[in-house]
């Protein structure tokens, strides 16, 4: 992530108590979506509650770019913020003059790298240092295959890409070599310039909001399990029609309270409106299934996404081992469990993690290197992670230290949460890039200490 150059680096003491209710940052994943969507269709929507984090700004700013107006309506309020977003509708999209910025945005990378395949004009996309280091061979190939031209730095790996899009495309039927969400969305928004029927096979079925969206929006498009996968089918050249949506609270900026409540001795966090749709909701369940005592009352507010309150509560963590299909459907909160591993009695085995070092930092390395320094007994072998972890550290047995985030924002949120449960001070060597996702987090983790 870049940063301005001022240290934000941040000292962490422990909570003897953890009490309150926490409305957290709009969804992220949604917030991309709505935004992209918006863009896409000829009209005016208002995107109510999304994540004014830096990477769903970085999307606004691709679209602003494009010729797309994203107004904010008001200040933003705990990291969400509403948005009306005007457009032309993408055929009337201006060519882009400069390079499209996606900051440390995997997903306004690969999402608009997927529209622009299917958009007639020339684009580069690039970000920043850690977004330089992510695959987009991923993207490139099945883009390619429709028609698009498509290349990128270090024979067609990494960022920046150049694209030039091209309509209509041809429809393809895309096996992704890992799960990802991202890639699977890449298709299906080029698919909508596609003429024929685009199916995507997914090995573990990864989150849908892109799916639901688009139906919504007029779109057809489903999924169905199929041969012992997940089978998505959406017929090509549709058009997007503009909508409203509100967006739920983030269940991975959840993760991290979740996690601080079950293995704090002292804690009770109650989370309003947290989205649980059945393919992101996974962390909640791992956790329940170690034994963290989390309470779930559904929120009936008209979202298109299902949303629940989430109260968690002191709770005896104990170890557990996750496959690489946990590992696909908890992508972004593996970082948390692991600390709730470090916290919980025995060993916690976590296998085929490989896609953690793909992230906005190689997440393996950074998540060993900060537990350790906290005194956790943690290994890596390859793509495996192994925890050996104690349910007393709740009575603050994590030992504070110094540790890097490798300006990583889930890194920076998971041994800011860990600086809560140890014993004496905890310092973080930068916090700016909690914004990245969650902008009011260090504020939140105040708040919360009684
Ligand atoms: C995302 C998909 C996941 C996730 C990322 C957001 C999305 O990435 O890690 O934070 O919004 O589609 P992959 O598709 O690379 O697994």
């Amino acid at each position: 992530m870049s940063t301005s150059g001022v240290s934000s680096g941040i000292v962490v003491r422990p909570a003897a108590r953890l009490r309150g209710r926490l409305r957290l940052p709009g969804d992220k994943s949604i917030t991309h979506r709505a935004l992209i969507l918006a863009g896409i269709a000829e009209g005016t929507s208002r995107i109510l509650g999304g994540s004014d984090g830096l990477d769903c700004n970085s999307t606004a700013g691709v679209l602003q770019a494009l010729g797309v107006t994203v107004e904010r309506l008001g200040p933003p309020d705990g990291g969400r913020v509403d948005r009306l977003v005007r457009s032309p509708g993408r055929a009337a999209w201006r060519e882009p003059v400069g390079v499209l910025d996606a900051g440390n945005s995997g997903t306004t990378l690969r999402l608009m790298a997927g529209v622009l395949a299917g958009t007639p004009m020339y684009a580069i996309l690039d970000g920043d240092a850690s977004l330089r280091g992510r695959p987009v061979a991923r993207i490139i190939e099945p883009l390619r295959r429709m028609g698009a031209t498509l290349h990128a730095r270090s024979a067609d790996t990494l960022p920046p890409v150049t694209i030039v899009g091209r309509a209509p495309l041809t429809a393809i039927v895309h096996r992704p070599r890992v799960p990802s969400a991202q890639v699977k969305s890449a298709v299906l928004l080029a698919g909508l310039s596609a003429e024929g029927t685009v199916q995507v096979h997914e090995a573990v079925p990864t989150r849908d909001h892109t799916e639901r969206m688009l139906r919504a929006r007029g779109v057809s498009v489903h999924g169905a399990p199929a041969d012992g996968a997940w089978l998505v089918t959406m017929e090509g050249g549709a058009t997007v029609r503009a909508l409203d949506e509100q967006v739920p609270g983030d269940v991975s900026a959840a993760a991290f309270w979740l996690v601080a409540g079950a293995a704090h001795r002292d804690a009770e966090l109650t989370l309003e409106s947290v989205g649980v749709n059945p393919t992101r909701r996974a962390v909640i369940d791992l956790l329940g299934r170690m034994g963290a005592r989390i309470r779930e009352e559904p929120v009936a507010e008209g979202a298109a996404e299902p949303m629940a309150n989430l109260t968690v509560s002191t709770s005896d963590l104990h170890a557990i081992d996750l496959d690489a299909d946990d590992v696909a459907r908890a992508i972004d909160e593996i970082p948390a469990l692991c600390l709730a591993a470090a916290c919980a009695s025995g060993t916690s085995r976590i296998r085929g993690a490989g896609e953690l070092r793909r992230k906005e930092s190689d997440r393996i390395a950074g998540i060993v290197e900060g537990l350790s320094a906290l005194g956790v007994r943690i290994s890596a072998d390859g793509d495996d992670i192994e925890i050996t972890g104690d349910a007393e550290r709740r009575s603050f047995g994590l030992a504070g230290a110094p540790v890097h985030t490798h300006d990583d924002h889930r890194l920076a949120m998971t041994f800011a949460i860990a600086g809560l449960l140890a014993e004496g001070e905890t310092s973080l060597d930068e916090s700016a890039s909690a914004a990245v996702s969650y902008p009011g987090f260090f504020s939140d983790l105040e708040r919360m200490r009684a």
